[in-house]
């Protein structure tokens, strides 16, 4: 069967084909430790679980949900922006929830975008932006963030290019996967230019709880909802990656039109985790801490291990990766990634994957137990003592 011209181009996603990989070497018996995706090993707050637990097991809880989502749970994402972002948004009208923040940007594209409409996506940047583009018939426009502008765009460039056919720019900060943090000049600059040149600016904001003390929304800006819609998650600030919980918050004519699309795609959530998320919302510092010193914990591992194999880094980066520059003897990240997985049994992810700008970079999860990198640790050290060797 033919596939779709939409599908041109669209390749399988990296790690889909990388993880096929990794399962043929460990049935191989190499046991291979994966400290590729960010996918959050560690368990929700046990009460949100309870109330899924508890939730579920009753008889009325089972049907289809309203497309916007419940108003409980609607509440508790506009106390969560008001206390943490310091952002007022109406909870009947500013927001709205989704089934994870990768489904919202699909949404966004097949929302604005119409064939030979550009977007401003960022190189590096998270691959989904590029494909949900591609996919609704846009036109990706890379802009390059590079470390010696602390990986914030160009924007005298960015102001000097064709900018008439832009309808959308990508951005995120903590910047996946950089690391970078926001600052509120950078903030300021990004609504100003939305402002200037008339573009729909998509914050997307699931890492601002990890290894970050301050979480800043674009949306606390001054007149930003006239030109942001900001996606937000619950799947790393509260380890609900396979819950599926995200969140769209911006202007009401923004979400209506959104949620055009949406009402047409998927039917509501199931109706606990809803319930499940609000409770996870109402959270206190202190569980944000106890998560954060475990990361604490295992990102000293990682500067560790990209120690030994004289990588470079940032120790402010904020998220839950760390990125490196490699070492000249590698041609690109991709080479070095080949060589510690081929000798070292130890998957690390090369930055190209994340536009060629990463191709000099690599980038490690830190969603592992702290002995796994420590093993890893072992293995780059004694490279004949690893498993299946
Ligand atoms: C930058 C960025 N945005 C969005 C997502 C998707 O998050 P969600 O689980 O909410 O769909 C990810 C997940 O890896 C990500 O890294």
């Amino acid at each position: 069967m033919k596939t779709s011209k939409r599908l041109e181009g669209i390749g399988e996603y990296y790690f889909s084909q990388k993880l096929r990989e990794i399962d043929g070497l460990n049935k191989a018996g190499k046991n291979i430790i994966n400290l590729g995706i960010g996918s959050p090993d560690l368990p929700p707050h046990p009460e949100v679980i309870q109330v899924l637990n508890d939730e579920s097991v009753k008889p009325n809880v089972h049907a289809y949900q309203g497309y916007k989502g419940i108003a409980s749970l609607r509440n508790a994402i506009s106390q969560w922006y008001k206390k943490w972002y310091n952002v007022e948004l109406n909870a009947d009208t500013e927001i709205l929830p989704l089934i994870g923040s990768k489904e919202g940007i699909m949404h966004i594209c097949m929302t604005y975008l119409d064939k030979g409409d550009e977007v401003l996506v960022p190189n590096p940047g998270y691959p989904t932006y590029r494909s949900a583009v591609k996919l609704a018939g846009g036109k990706c426009v890379e802009y390059k963030l590079r470390e010696k502008n602390n990986y914030e765009p160009d924007f005298e460039k960015l102001g000097n290019s064709k900018l008439k056919k832009v309808k959308l720019m990508f951005v995120n900060y903590p910047q996946m996967p950089t690391g970078q943090l926001p600052s509120e000049d950078l903030f300021e600059k990004l609504v100003a230019f939305g402002k200037k040149h008339d573009i729909l600016i998509i914050h997307d904001n699931p890492y601002s709880f990890i290894l970050n003390e301050s979480p800043m929304s674009l949306l606390s800006i001054d007149g930003a909802k006239d030109c942001v819609l900001e996606l937000n998650s619950l799947s790393k600030s509260h380890n609900m990656a396979g819950w599926r919980v995200g969140m769209l918050c911006g202007a009401k004519e923004r979400i209506d039109e959104v949620l055009r699309f949406k009402s047409n795609m998927d039917s509501g959530m199931f109706l606990p985790v809803q319930l499940a998320a609000a409770k996870a919302l109402s959270l206190e510092k202190d569980w944000h801490d106890g998560v954060n010193t475990i990361y604490t914990t295992r990102r000293e591992k990682v500067f560790e291990l990209l120690r030994l194999i004289n990588c470079k880094f940032s120790t402010k980066q904020a998220g839950m990766f760390v990125w490196a520059k490699i070492p000249s003897k590698y041609k690109d990240g991709y080479d070095l990634s080949d060589h510690v997985l081929y000798n070292n049994n130890v998957f690390i992810t090369p930055g190209g994957i994340f536009g060629d700008a990463g191709n000099k970079y690599i980038r490690v999860s830190l969603c592992a137990p702290a002995e796994k990198f420590e093993e890893a640790i072992q293995r780059i050290q004694d490279p004949l003592n690893v498993p299946g060797r």
